[in-house]
């Protein structure tokens, strides 16, 4: 497996934070734009901040767009995610700074300076639409986008019910990226249940690694305590997901192809992703649904992103 350069775009978050240690630990990391989502954008910035601290590596961190481009949230992830997005763990203020340079310039000129990068979106798709609206020549640039996003039955993890996280926080922007972008791998929040680790073998992997599972296990308690009142089996790693088929696009074992879609209006489903799975529009495909992946691949890069 060669080692992939990558773009990514994130809200950390604890589950982005364990994305961003496995993109660091298997990949060169180009820069890390920063989305609003998990928590408000003063957070994840200095939470990728932190992150960049921890893993030693010079990545430039680019602060993005603090809203939606349309409408404001119904909601956030602070329940799941911390007051500050990783825990509340009160880490001191990290010593890496934030470019001066906004996050959607960054991802222009990055993707100009350095064509075939991969893009991988952990976060809301805002900086990405406002992207590609400026400059509708960005995916011809890029060797691949992968959007961690969508629920594509309809089994969301948001207020509105078929509606996941990234794609609910800013529909406007996910409905702009799915129609701009020819193709993209779609991690959907149905195939992140599917792939749940045992809490077992996951504790195995904290209590061997290094400072990075050490660093892990801290910010994750908030999010794996609101797990386990959801009743949610296992550890669930979206974004780290998303990262994996980011990384190693040979792991996935299972995708379906299909057009896919973002619901901007519905009273009980805005933000919801609709996928034509029998293609009664005649649309072309748009998104590569990861549907299966090789589970124990998947664990064999999250491991050694923790040093275990
Ligand atoms: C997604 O929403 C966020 O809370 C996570 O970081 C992940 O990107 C899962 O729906
Ligand atoms: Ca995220």
């Amino acid at each position: 497996m060669s080692k992939p350069s990558l773009l990514i775009d994130t809200d950390p978050g604890v589950d982005d934070a364990l994305a961003i240690l496995m993109a660091h630990a298997h990949a060169d990391v180009s820069g890390l734009t920063i989305a609003a989502g998990n928590v408000g954008l003063g957070h994840t910035v200095r939470n990728a901040r932190t992150l960049v601290d921890l893993v030693g590596a010079p990545t430039p961190i680019f602060a993005g767009c603090p809203t939606p481009l349309v409408r404001m949230p119904e909601e956030d992830a602070v329940h799941v995610h911390g007051a500050d997005g990783l825990g509340d763990v009160g880490f001191a203020e990290p010593k890496a700074v934030a470019s001066a340079e906004h996050a959607v310039q960054a991802i222009l000129r990055l993707t100009r300076e350095q064509p075939g990068l991969t893009l991988v979106a952990l976060g809301p798709l805002t900086n990405l639409a406002l992207a590609v609206r400026l400059d509708p020549g960005l995916p011809q640039r890029v060797k691949r986008l992968v959007i961690m996003g969508g629920a594509v039955t309809g089994l969301g993890n948001t207020g509105k019910i078929p509606a996941e996280f990234n794609i609910g926080f800013d529909p406007e922007a996910a409905h702009v990226v799915f129609e701009a972008f020819p193709a993209f791998d779609l991690v959907d929040w149905e195939v992140v249940l599917r792939h749940a680790f045992t809490d077992e073998e996951f504790d195995g992997w904290l209590a061997a690694g290094d400072e990075r599972a050490r660093f892990f296990e801290q910010v994750f308690r908030t999010a794996r305590a609101f797990n386990l009142k959801r009743g949610r089996r296992g550890v669930i790693a979206a974004d780290a997901l998303a990262m994996a088929v980011a990384i190693d696009p040979g792991m996935v074992t299972r995708s379906e192809s299909r057009h896919v879609a973002v619901e901007m209006d519905g009273r009980l489903t805005r933000g919801a992703t609709v996928v034509d799975w029998t293609d009664r529009l005649g649309q072309p495909a748009n998104a590569r649904i990861v549907m299966e992946v090789d589970q124990a691949r998947f664990g064999a890069m999250v491991r050694r992103a923790l040093g275990a």
